[in-house]
């Protein structure tokens, strides 16, 4: 299947990560389908992508974190007849460092969860099933580093909400190993920023955005996990999928 012929769904694709993906995606060919609960965020995301590309860009504004806004989603796809053969799951926030656990309540830490675990859970289960057959398909998931520890004083709610939803990725690919669409799981251990706020030892989310573009077209015959530690391993996962 050419990448003209291919749409990837990108959730979370007006976020900073998910702009890059949407981008590297259309850049690559592919027809992209950003969801953003923010019409602003979405035309912000327009302007990102090259005149050429932006017809294959789809933008739906709907809230994919409830059950009934994933489903409006996918009824929207379903009625213009999108096709869906990716989908990239790019969900949660960039950071949180709302302070050490004893001065936080359990509002503060349902949204945490709502936002990275929730989230990934109510639209993985809404839209898996429109790409769980195709042996081409898959179905990628954005991790982050703060799973594994507290990254600095005050960011507790992070790891919290980091690790929960990197364990929901592993169940996945435990509970789904023969599913012919597969699991990719990337995992940046490193912050990530868009073009006009760069910082040196940071990602920038465009050139993120192409290396999960050669991940997603490349395709798995079996589910993946690729862990990105600084901007070098970019060119690794680059120069490893031209191979
Ligand atoms: N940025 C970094 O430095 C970094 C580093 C390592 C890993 N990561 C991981 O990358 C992923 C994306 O981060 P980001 O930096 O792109 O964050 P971001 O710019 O805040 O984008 C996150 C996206 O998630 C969506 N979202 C959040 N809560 C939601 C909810 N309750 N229901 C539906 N959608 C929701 C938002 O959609 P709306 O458009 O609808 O608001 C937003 O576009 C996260 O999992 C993060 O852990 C980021």
């Amino acid at each position: 299947m050419s990448n003209s012929d291919r749409v990837a769904l990108v959730l979370g694709g007006a976020g900073t990560v998910g702009s890059g993906i949407a981008k590297g995606l259309l850049d690559k060919g592919f027809k992209v389908v950003a969801v953003s609960r923010d019409g602003s965020k979405l035309e912000k995301l327009k302007v990102l992508i090259s005149p050429s590309r932006r017809e294959n860009l789809l933008t739906v504004e709907g809230d994919i974190g409830s059950e009934e806004g994933a489903e409006q989603v996918k009824q929207a796809l379903l009625t213009r007849m999108v096709t869906v053969t990716d989908v990239v799951s790019s969900l949660g926030f960039s950071w949180w460092q709302g302070g050490a656990p004893h001065t936080q309540n359990l509002k503060e830490l349902r949204w945490v969860l709502d936002a990275l675990l929730f989230s990934t859970f109510v639209s993985w289960k809404a839209f898996f099933p429109l790409v769980r057959d195709n042996p081409k398909g898959t179905y990628t998931f954005i991790t982050g580093g703060a799973a594994d520890r507290l990254l600095m004083p005050g960011t507790g709610f992070l790891t919290v909400g980091a690790a929960s939803a990197l364990a929901f990725c592993q169940v996945l690919q435990e509970e789904y190993p023969d599913t012919p669409c597969k699991f990719n799981q990337v995992r940046i251990n490193t912050g990530v920023t868009s073009t006009e706020r760069k910082a040196p030892g940071y990602l920038c989310h465009l050139e993120l955005g192409q290396a999960v573009a050669l991940l997603v077209e490349k395709g798995n015959p079996s589910h993946s996990v690729h862990t990105i530690n600084c901007p070098d391993d970019l060119k690794t996962i680059a120069s490893e999928e031209r191979i």
